[in-house]
């Protein structure tokens, strides 16, 4: 590999949309997790905001299949990217990612994109309140603001089972470590199988511990990631101190994802059983530009749903709006797009709709 490839004038810059990419290194984190790292085959600077995402293409067994993962570096390192993820008991993606995808394969991705990034909200003072490996976006967040010798005030305050299942610990503490203005603070969950002598922090994070290690929290942007009960604790102990939530920002890893197979099949099937009873009158016509089909679906429907009843695989993920993965062209008509933050406002310009959580106001035209 020569210097040249590296040469930042003519390397392009990463904008979002659908990229092949190459696993250039996978790194053991934990016993559970693992942080796979990308390069594009022609050089691309990564760039995006700290704490997007992005979704995975995948066909595994010969189906195919995606799912969301935060980008856990940080564009301050902009010739690679990387995913941190954890092994999930019996999970179909992150089982296949720790023990198929190895140095060298090639994968497609989708983004990067999400609201939830520190570039949009901007602050002097932030706490970062993490759980488990809900802190992949604030880790992006945390080495952004270091490389870039960012003056803002970092209280991060970490949640994790046990010292050892604590990931990127030897980084952060070696981060938080040269700047007085960065504080770390990580408390342990398990008070029985702790596994090695732990001078920090026990148990769930309470109110108490909060005020303690944070006595200025109230005046903070917080920024939130973790399983659903722990950002439900923190929101009811922020809400019950009266913090003005227009200040926390959280990202939720438990959208349910739905695999595009079953999701159309079951769809289709719905669509031939009802097509003799069907009362057409209120229903809109959806064409389909690319395979020339078209289907008439209630306005309570989306186009994800109407493209699925004609076997029609718009790749999705999320289903909620945030991963970008089902986005089209609207080409005619109006629809009511509900999203999520997985869609920017140039995109929305440009005409581009997310199908997932669209649905027409008219009969429209959709380019797929
Ligand atoms: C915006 C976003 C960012 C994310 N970032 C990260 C990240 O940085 N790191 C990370 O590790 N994850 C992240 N996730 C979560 C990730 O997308 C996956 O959801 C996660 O890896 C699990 O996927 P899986 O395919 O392995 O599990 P799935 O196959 O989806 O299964 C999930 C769980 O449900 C159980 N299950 C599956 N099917 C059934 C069934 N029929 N009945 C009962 N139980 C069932 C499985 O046993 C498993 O425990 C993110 C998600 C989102 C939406
Ligand atoms: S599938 Fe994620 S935005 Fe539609």
């Amino acid at each position: 590999m020569t210097m040249n490839f590296f040469n930042p004038v003519t390397t392009q810059t990463w904008t979002n949309g659908r990229h092949l990419v190459r696993c250039v290194k996978v790194i053991h984190e934990t016993a559970d997790v693992r942080t796979f790292c990308f390069m594009a085959e022609q050089p691309v600077l990564f760039f995006f905001k700290p704490g997007q995402f992005v979704t995975l293409e995948l066909e595994i067994g010969g189906e195919p299949i995606m799912r969301s993962y935060t980008i856990s570096s940080s564009p301050s390192i902009p010739y690679s990217f990387s995913i941190t993820v954890k092994r999930m008991p019996g999970g179909r993606v992150s089982n296949w990612l720790h023990d198929s995808l190895n140095v060298g394969d090639e994968l497609v991705v989708h983004g990067p994109v999400g609201n939830f990034n520190i570039m949009d909200f901007p602050a002097d003072k932030v706490l970062f309140l993490t759980g488990g490996v809900g802190i992949t976006p604030v880790m992006s967040m945390t080495r952004w603001l270091f490389d870039t010798n960012a003056n803002v005030d970092v209280d991060f305050i970490h949640s994790a089972r046990a010292p050892r299942d604590v990931i990127y610990h030897r980084e952060l503490v070696h981060m938080f470590s040269r700047l007085p203005e960065f504080k770390l603070h990580v408390v342990c969950e398990n008070k029985d199988d702790i596994g090695e002598a732990w001078a920090g922090y026990r148990g769930y994070l309470t109110q108490p511990m909060l005020e303690l290690i944070s006595p200025d929290y109230l005046e903070r942007e917080i920024f939130c990631c973790g399983p659903t009960p722990y950002m439900n604790a923190v929101k009811a102990i922020l809400r019950e101190t009266g913090f003005d939530m227009a200040h926390y920002h959280e990202e939720s890893f438990a959208a349910t994802p739905i695999d595009v197979q079953e999701d159309v099949q079951e769809l289709a099937e719905q669509a031939e059983v009802a097509a003799e009873e069907i009362d057409y009158a209120g229903m809109l016509s959806i064409e389909f530009l690319g395979s020339g089909k078209s289907v008439r679906i209630q306005p309570s429907e989306t186009i994800h749903a109407a493209a699925a009843k004609l076997g029609l695989h718009i790749p999705k993920a999320c289903g909620m709006g945030i991963c970008g993965t089902c986005r089209v062209e609207l080409k005619s008509g109006e629809v009511e797009m509900d999203h999520n933050g997985g869609i920017t406002d140039e995109d929305v310009e440009a005409g581009y709709i997310l199908s997932c959580c669209s649905k027409p106001k008219c009969d429209v035209v959709v380019d797929f």
